[in-house]
């Protein structure tokens, strides 16, 4: 099946957050989704980005036909003190229908060649522990497992921890 891979433009956003629910109910845990397409809007396409996405898109066929988008990955950069420039994946999906046919390798490997071009020492990513089968597709192109190898855990302060630690504002 013929695809395309581009950089996500601002039209794009109503089929970013799309997928983003769609993996939210892959991984049991739609209901943590509270973004809104204005927030997404203003945080990938502003004068800072805060996120840039790949986008995976079946061409559409004549006039009457629109292309669809079925696949995507969200990533930006961090940087790590010990060996620097890391690129993070933040979500990788593809709908159902269109899985098994490369455009996740493909994905793979623009963010590959992305990272050495910008001379990243790695990209990071997390995995539900139940999402097996995900797993083994990384494992099979190379990832370790830094929680088990290395003993990391990941922790959050949320909004409220936040709110408590920040300065207190006048009302
Ligand atoms: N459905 C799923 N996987 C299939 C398949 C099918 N119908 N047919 C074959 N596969 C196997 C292939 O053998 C291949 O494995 P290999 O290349 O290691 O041998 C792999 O699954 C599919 O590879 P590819 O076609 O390159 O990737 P993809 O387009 O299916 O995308 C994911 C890969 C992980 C993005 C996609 O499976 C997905 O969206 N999964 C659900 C969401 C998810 O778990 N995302 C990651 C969150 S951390």
């Amino acid at each position: 099946m013929e695809y395309n891979l581009r950089k996500a433009e601002p039209k794009d956003v109503p089929d970013i957050l799309r997928l983003v629910k769609e993996l939210a109910k892959y991984e049991e845990m739609e209901h943590q989704v509270t973004l809104t397409e204005q927030e997404l809007l203003e945080d990938g396409f502003g004068d800072t980005p805060f996120y840039h996405c790949i986008i995976a898109e079946i061409p559409g066929g004549g006039a009457s036909q629109d292309s669809k988008v079925v696949g995507f990955a969200m990533y930006y950069f961090t940087y790590d003190p010990w060996v620097g420039k890391q690129l993070y994946m933040e979500e990788f999906y593809v709908m159902d229908d269109f899985r098994g046919l490369g455009i996740g390798s493909e994905i793979l490997r623009r963010l590959s060649d992305l990272a050495v071009k910008t001379r990243c020492t790695g990209m990071m990513f997390v995995v539900a522990e139940n999402n097996e089968v995900s797993i083994q597709y990384y494992k099979r192109r190379g990832a370790e497992d830094l929680s088990q190898e290395e003993g990391w855990r990941l922790y959050r302060f949320d909004k409220s921890s936040l709110v408590k630690m920040a300065t207190p504002t006048e009302v």
